[in-house]
């Protein structure tokens, strides 16, 4: 089982951006952690980060027949692309998408995000610890949908 972890624009700037609202941790220290939690349940992972909109689609496109799940912080592009939002769509991979910050809490222009809607679940407000939350999530995900699979196939055996 393999989850892709996309970052979006400005994540690249963790520890140093705005740490009132994002905090003092760098991304690639929440990128150990998640490692940590991968290897401990035999779950590959990769991580990607972009700022920019195309790059992100390609990424997303390039999980198919890849990867069984997404976890994905759009960043800004949350609140505007509707190129992540079908892309994310369109490879029909289950996704968790995570942000730091209560974007409900914050600016009128952040509360809505276009990409959650096809996303699995949300986490939103937790800091980093939201990017572990969303491993077990995703983790969850995976091994129902890998049941369901194996069920399905011994059924058909069957008849
Ligand atoms: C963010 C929230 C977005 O509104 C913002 O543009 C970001 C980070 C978060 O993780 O809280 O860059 O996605």
């Amino acid at each position: 089982m393999k989850v892709v972890v996309i970052q979006g624009p400005n994540l690249n700037m963790l520890g140093v951006r705005e740490q009132h609202i994002y905090g003092p941790m760098k991304l690639e220290q929440i990128h150990e952690q998640m490692k940590k939690f991968a290897q401990e349940n035999g779950i590959e992972i990769e991580f990607f980060q972009s700022n920019l909109e195309g790059e992100i689609v390609d990424r997303i496109q390039e999980c198919l027949g890849d990867a069984q799940g997404i976890i994905i912080n759009p960043a800004a592009y949350s609140h505007t692309s509707i190129a992540i939002r079908d892309a994310l769509a369109a490879v029909g991979i289950p996704a968790i998408e995570v942000h730091l910050s209560n974007i409900h809490a914050r600016e009128e222009f952040r509360r809505k995000s276009l990409t959650a809607e096809v996303c699995a679940g949300v986490i939103a407000g937790m800091g980093p610890f939201g990017y572990h939350l969303a491993m077990v999530g995703i983790t969850q995900i995976m091994r129902e949908i890998e049941a369901a699979q194996k069920m399905q196939q011994q059924q058909t055996k069957q008849h």
